[in-house]
């Protein structure tokens, strides 16, 4: 096989990513299935027929665990249990993610830990509990961070320190476990049409101020962040540690 194309090739991997049932998540799911992985989906729902769908198609298999990522106690042995059931663990994305909106001086305490307990902590203790399944062999840790780790953003303050504090959580662990030949990295999206960016794209305001303000001039296609995924995911990034990849159509550059 052609030695440049086959470094992307995950044939025989194993994937576990969290919110890989919908939106961005689940995108990154059917390119880690159609990369040759198999997959375990975890989410708060305990189907994913769209994940199931791909994974018949590509041949592969797909596990699907219901879980609330919030809940320290639902994360406890989470990742073991999810290797056991694809037969071990390659790769984790930590994808994940909820948001809430209020000016900072109303912002609500409650939203304000679950929010960083879905982006950040459960990020770290699925991260640590994968790195020690991963800790003789390597593996691949990809976190999903966004615009928010860079900029302020406006009445999502929790949202951007938990998305900021991703930068710092992917860096420390890239440095702390590359001994390991486990690499972390980050993918940063800018705007793409989900369910989280729902609210934006049906404010014909803010929707035009956002294609405004991207050199590319339009929101992103799902399909467009696999590129980074697929990259950071195989052999083609082994050399990639530590680094946050923003696939955002230019806007932050603007
Ligand atoms: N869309 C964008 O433009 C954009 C930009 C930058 C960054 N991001 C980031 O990309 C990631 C995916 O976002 P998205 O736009 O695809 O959002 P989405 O469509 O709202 O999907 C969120 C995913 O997270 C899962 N999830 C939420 N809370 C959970 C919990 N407590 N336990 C387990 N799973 C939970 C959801 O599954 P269930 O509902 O089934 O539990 C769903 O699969 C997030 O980290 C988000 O911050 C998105």
């Amino acid at each position: 096989m052609n030695p440049y194309l086959s470094q992307f090739n995950l044939d025989g991997k194993r994937a576990v990513v969290t919110g890989g049932n919908r939106g961005l998540g689940l995108e990154f799911t059917k390119a880690l299935l159609a990369a040759g992985a198999d997959v375990a989906v975890i989410s708060r729902h305990a189907d994913a027929p769209e994940a199931a769908e791909a994974a018949k198609e590509f041949g592969r298999k797909i596990v699907v665990i219901s879980r609330d990522l919030s809940d320290d106690h639902a994360r406890y042995g989470l990742i073991n249990q999810a290797a056991e059931r694809i037969g071990g663990i390659d790769i984790l994305v930590n994808n994940a993610g909820i948001t809430h909106r209020a000016p900072a001086i109303d912002f609500p305490m409650e939203q304000w830990r679950k929010i960083l307990e879905v982006h950040l902590t459960a990020a770290f203790d699925l991260s640590q509990q994968a790195a020690r399944l991963m800790w003789d062999k390597g593996g691949r840790i990809i976190n999903v961070a966004s615009l928010s780790s860079f900029l302020a953003g406006w009445t999502i303050v929790g949202y951007t320190a938990a998305k900021s504090g991703i930068l710092g959580l992917t860096r420390s662990l890239a440095n702390e476990w590359a001994h390991r030949g486990i690499t972390v990295n980050a993918i940063a999206p800018g705007y793409f049409r989900t369910d989280m960016t729902r609210p934006l794209q049906e404010d014909p305001k803010r929707n035009a101020e956002i294609i405004a303000h991207i050199p590319l001039g339009r929101w992103g296609e799902p399909i467009e962040l696999t590129g980074a995924m697929l990259l950071l995911a195989s052999d083609a990034g082994r050399y990639i540690t530590g680094a946050t990849i923003v696939v955002d159509g230019g806007y932050l550059v603007r």
